[in-house]
């Protein structure tokens, strides 16, 4: 007898009801909502992974280390940040070469770690729902366990996997684009639910391997669950967005200089809040920009041309046959610049230009930026001191 047989039907009234928890933004008391209250989102984004995104031999302090990225979070935590995440990759020996050389720890199980070490800070870990396979009955587990740790301090930016390499590494051929991100919802469903029944849940799923048979999940979050984000610039991802995340990490369409970002995030950020309001949800948007600060511009832009200077020329992101929508089309993609000083888009100069920067992103319908730094420990030090104060005064954090 197959497994699929021993499992009772759904009966049609799970199938057309499934019950979803409240988002956590709704609970007034929730870290998340405090957070999306803030103006402006302010997110640190960890180098769990050698090189962090910076191409380039400059010599510096950033390692991956547990230690040095919990040091970062606690400081972070003291400045006020909302928000640290910790990105995800499965790199073959010798990862994407040079100071990319795929040294990293995971981002799941380091900030689960770092939950019982800080107190007011939002940890987010990026996680592949699809490789293993997970199961949701783990994922909604491990994910409640780490909301009670952490006193719903816990987020999850879920990925799909954009790299053909890594679902080698797990067994199969890449799944298609559009086709993950449809698994990946049965993914969500399922833990949401887990998440919210009261009772013993059953699922089959059309088009993932795993099911549920009279699964349960206790303590549930709480509040309701875990802060949910993803990446993604392509149609199938933002529906996803719409459908599941608080928060969307857009990339700039038009490239990783500040002019180029502001010219092409308009439409962009609009089409994002767009597709939530067209689902009854305020999807927000997070970009995750480098930031070179020096007390005058030329120091900045002397510290910038250091690292562009010192770029590797075998480090290479761009590795590993990417599927990815999101980075199609940007005008400085592969180039020294983009890839010795890396971001998502590069802000670059005294503190007060920096701000005014920020400004003209949240102005373009950001609502939050995720930094990363060359320096990390010197360099987010620099921005708490000098730059922090400033954000304060424009109005964008309380
Ligand atoms: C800020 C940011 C962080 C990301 N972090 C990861 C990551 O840690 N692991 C990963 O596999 N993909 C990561 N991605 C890639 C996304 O998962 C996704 O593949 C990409 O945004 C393209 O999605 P799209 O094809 O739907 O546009 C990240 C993307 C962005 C913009």
């Amino acid at each position: 007898m197959t497994v699929a047989t021993e499992l009772p039907a759904a009966t049609p009234a799970q199938a057309a009801a499934p019950i979803f928890p409240p988002a956590p933004a709704t609970f007034p008391d929730s870290p998340v909502a405090r957070v999306l209250d803030q103006p402006l989102m302010l997110g640190l984004f960890l180098p769990i992974q050698a090189g962090g995104w910076s191409a380039s031999h400059l010599p510096r302090g950033t390692t991956w280390t547990f230690d040095y990225n919990l040091a970062l979070v606690q400081r972070a935590e003291d400045f006020g940040f909302d928000l640290a995440f910790g990105l995800s990759q499965w790199l073959p020996k010798g990862g994407y070469g040079g100071v990319f050389n795929g040294e990293a720890i995971d981002s799941f199980t380091a900030l689960a770690a770092m939950t019982a070490a800080t107190r007011s800070i939002i940890l987010v870990a990026t996680t592949h729902v699809l490789y293993g396979p997970w199961h949701p009955l783990h994922f909604a587990k491990y994910c409640a366990t780490l909301d009670h740790i952490s006193k719903g301090r816990w987020g999850i930016n879920v990925v799909t996997g954009h790299r053909a390499v890594e679902h080698e590494m797990f067994g199969w051929q890449r799944i298609e684009h559009d086709h993950r991100y449809a698994m990946a919802a049965e993914f969500l469903d399922a833990a949401k639910q887990l998440w919210a029944a009261e009772d013993n849940l059953s699922v089959t799923p059309a088009l993932s391997p795993w099911k549920l048979d009279k699964a349960f999940v206790t303590p549930k979050p709480r509040y309701g669950r875990p802060l949910l984000v993803n990446a993604t610039g392509s149609d199938a991802g933002i529906d996803f967005a719409a459908e599941h995340s608080d928060l969307v990490f857009i990339t700039s369409p038009g490239g990783g200089a500040i002019e180029d970002a502001l010219a092409s995030l308009p439409a962009h950020t609009a089409r994002v809040k767009a597709a939530g309001l067209a689902r009854g949800r305020n999807l927000r948007t997070l970009i995750n920009p480098m930031i070179v600060c020096r007390e005058t511009e030329r120091e900045a832009w002397e510290y910038h041309d250091a690292i562009v200077d010192h770029v590797d020329p075998v480090a290479s992101m761009q590795n590993f046959n990417s599927d990815a929508h999101a980075w199609r089309g940007r005008k400085d993609h592969g180039k020294d610049a983009a890839r010795a000083v890396g971001g998502n888009i590069r802000l670059i100069g005294s503190p007060e230009q920096i701000v005014a920067q920020i400004v003209a992103l949240k102005e373009v319908g950001v609502d939050g930026i995720q930094l990363s730094f060359f320096d990390f420990l010197p360099d987010l030090e620099f921005f708490g001191q000098r730059v922090l104060p400033l954000l304060r005064e424009a109005g964008l954090r309380r």
